[in-house]
């Protein structure tokens, strides 16, 4: 089954062709990207109408464009996937509209799909996925969030964050030691020249039971530090990288935990955190150590695209989902409300 797929929750607008027919990888016959960053970057954060007005600009342009490099044409579509939330209710019903114009033109269905569960089934589209049941962590700039995958669209959650996500973290940090918007990458590609042991922060809510996460109070210890040090190029790579394994060693010791809670040696990571080279490496020790797997998409499909939308979508429309004929789109959105993939016929 082809499938198009459109992301437009915040500040990328994303298209997809997802191919069923081909194995692995190779589903994945275009996709393309186009970062609102420099649109926003003045304002220091994603402005909402901002982001809806530049996703009506870009959306049919890139369609066009994913389409010709996948060397498709509408006629091939068999479905179409978007994103319904959660998100910028401006910004997803850009998606919404256009998905549902074109799917009713074309006269094929059309999907709405869960961004968070987009992210987490990412990385079932590279090569050798894993079979569910597995423990996923889902580490975006919105959601820090271990689930129990016990299958595709079957999600327990099993912890999650008090108060900021991970990405907010890092961006909040970078912003808060004077580094442009968006902070996080460019905080973790400081944290590669800083000292290693320098700056030790706090591990937060590892010392009790339990899995969720907190980093708002780390984020107010590297203040402290930044305050009241030199503020030297050299003192700023060295609390970055104190920061990024403060974090990094949160994440792994919950998910640890996480598998130890769910019995199971897989773990999945999703979500533009995933791109973190310092979490992957870590991740993939811990897995490794306990005769395990951590399975990431690529990074450019860990940060928001429209590739997991295409995919996600295909699983459910190829299990017969999808919905009336109407726009509608879901800010928020609780995962665990999701029907499970069926196999058409099966029981
Ligand atoms: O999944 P995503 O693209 O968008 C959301 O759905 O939120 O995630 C974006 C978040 C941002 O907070 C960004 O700073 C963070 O992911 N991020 C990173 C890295 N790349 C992106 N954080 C740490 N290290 C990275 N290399
Ligand atoms: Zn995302």
């Amino acid at each position: 089954m082809k499938v198009l797929g459109i992301e437009t929750s915040c500040d990328e607008t994303g298209v997809a062709v997802y191919d069923t027919g081909l194995a692995g990888a190779a589903g994945l016959r275009a996709h393309a990207v186009y970062s609102q960053i420099a649109l926003h970057a003045e304002y220091g954060g994603v402005v909402p109408e901002l982001a809806s007005r530049d996703h009506v600009r870009k959306l049919l342009p890139l369609i066009r464009q994913t389409l010709a490099e996948s060397g498709l044409t509408t006629a091939d579509l068999e479905g179409v996937a978007y994103t319904a939330g959660p998100g910028l209710v401006g910004a997803l019903l850009v998606g919404a509209g256009v998905a549902r114009s074109l799917a009713w033109a074309l006269d094929v269905p059309a999907v709405a799909v869960h961004h968070m569960e987009g992210h987490l089934l990412a990385p079932l589209m590279e090569d050798d996925p894993p079979d569910a049941p597995f423990v996923a962590l889902l580490v975006s700039g919105g959601h820090t969030q271990l689930v129990a995958v016990d299958a595709i669209g079957r999600y327990r959650l099993l912890g999650e964050t008090l108060d900021d996500a991970a990405g907010e973290a890092f961006d909040k940090t970078a912003k808060m030691m004077g580094l442009p918007y968006p902070g996080g990458p460019q905080l973790a590609a400081l944290a590669e020249k800083g000292t290693p042991g320098r700056f030790r922060f706090a591990r937060p809510m590892t010392d009790r039971p339990g899995l969720d996460f907190s980093f708002s109070g780390l984020k107010t210890q590297v203040l402290l530090a930044w305050r009241d040090s030199d503020q030297s190029e050299q003192t700023r790579a060295d609390i970055a990288r104190g920061f990024e394994d403060a974090v990094v060693d949160t994440l792994a010791i919950k998910c640890e935990r996480a598998l130890d809670e769910a019995g199971s040696d897989v773990i999945v990571i999703a979500g533009g955190v995933g791109a973190n080279k310092r979490l992957r490496a870590k991740l993939q020790e811990m897995a490794a150590k306990r005769g395990g797997r951590a399975c990431f998409p690529r990074p450019s499909l860990c940060t928001d695209n429209g590739a997991m939308i295409a995919f996600a979508g295909a699983l459910r429309l190829e299990a017969g989902q999808h919905e009336t004929a109407e726009v509608k789109v879901t800010p928020r959105w609780d995962m665990a409300t999701l029907p499970q993939v069926a196999v058409v016929g099966s029981p």
